[in-house]
């Protein structure tokens, strides 16, 4: 069995006084025990007062992204080793906003894979098609290209501490959510590409969630397939109601 995971991606959003507003909400109304992995990526720099403040609840805090090498001349950026000292234990990689106004590469979303697992971080790596791939009818083998670009030199034994999370592009902060039944049928074709990339073991093991206009509504049904392990979420996420129904759901 995979353990479901339930990330919110806060993007640029909430000021420092909002994020005090939501962890007070959250503190006191969160269950000490969920069955589910909880994930928020809040902006960096609230990373580290979010892992204070949330240190005696189930809550892990990730980041929305970070660059590749341990330390350099690289004005604005983040690195692991950054993250990892202020107790990150995600990032998202690869989301397709950073791939489409920041220019993050197929290749540059393996290097930082590869230097998420180094340093001992889980990446959250994005994958997912364009209104027009998908009218084109090319999403699987859209995805699938994405996936063994993101593997690269990336051994079996890995596989499974990468999360997958599948976002078409067009539903991100559209209102508009595949079908539970496409999401899990593109679901399965990835967890298909990382069999044939791999093996059936790795396959098996890998966690793969769902993004794109989650919300407390679908998520049940999106959750009821068989490839779907968990959420990436967006708006919803922003609110500490929204997103407790969300934790919620995930751990029924
Ligand atoms: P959304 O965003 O839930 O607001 O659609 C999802 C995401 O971009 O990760």
């Amino acid at each position: 069995m995979r353990k479901r995971i339930i990330a919110g991606n806060w993007k640029m959003f909430k000021t420092a006084s909002e994020v005090e507003q939501f962890t007070d909400a959250l503190q006191s109304e969160i269950q000490q025990s969920t069955k589910v992995d909880v994930v928020i990526c809040p902006p960096a720099l609230y990373i580290a007062n979010l892992v204070q403040a949330t240190k005696n609840t189930p809550v892990n805090i990730g980041a929305q992204t970070m660059h590749n090498e341990k330390e350099g001349a690289f004005t604005g950026e983040i690195s692991p080793t950054m993250l990892t000292s202020v107790g990150a234990k995600y990032v998202i990689i690869g989301h397709s906003e950073r791939r489409q106004y920041f220019n993050e590469t197929d290749e540059w979303v393996n290097a930082k894979t590869i230097a998420a697992l180094e340093e001992g971080i889980t990446p959250i790596v994005c994958v997912g098609e364009s209104l027009e791939e998908r009218d084109a009818g090319v999403t699987v083998s859209t995805v699938e290209e994405q996936v063994s670009k993101a593997f690269a030199n990336i051994a079996a034994a890995d596989v499974e501490k990468i999360v997958i999370a599948y976002e078409p592009i067009w539903a991100i902060g559209t209102g508009k959510t595949a079908t539970a039944d496409d999401a899990n049928e593109v679901c399965g074709a990835i967890r298909h590409a990382v069999a044939t990339l791999y093996n059936g073991e790795a396959a098996n093991k890998v966690r793969i969630q769902y993004g794109g206009s989650v919300n407390p509504a679908n998520i049940d049904e999106l959750l009821s397939k068989e490839h779907i392990d968990g959420a990436l979420v967006g708006g919803a996420s922003l609110q500490t109601e929204s997103f407790l129904q969300l934790i919620e759901a995930g751990s029924k």
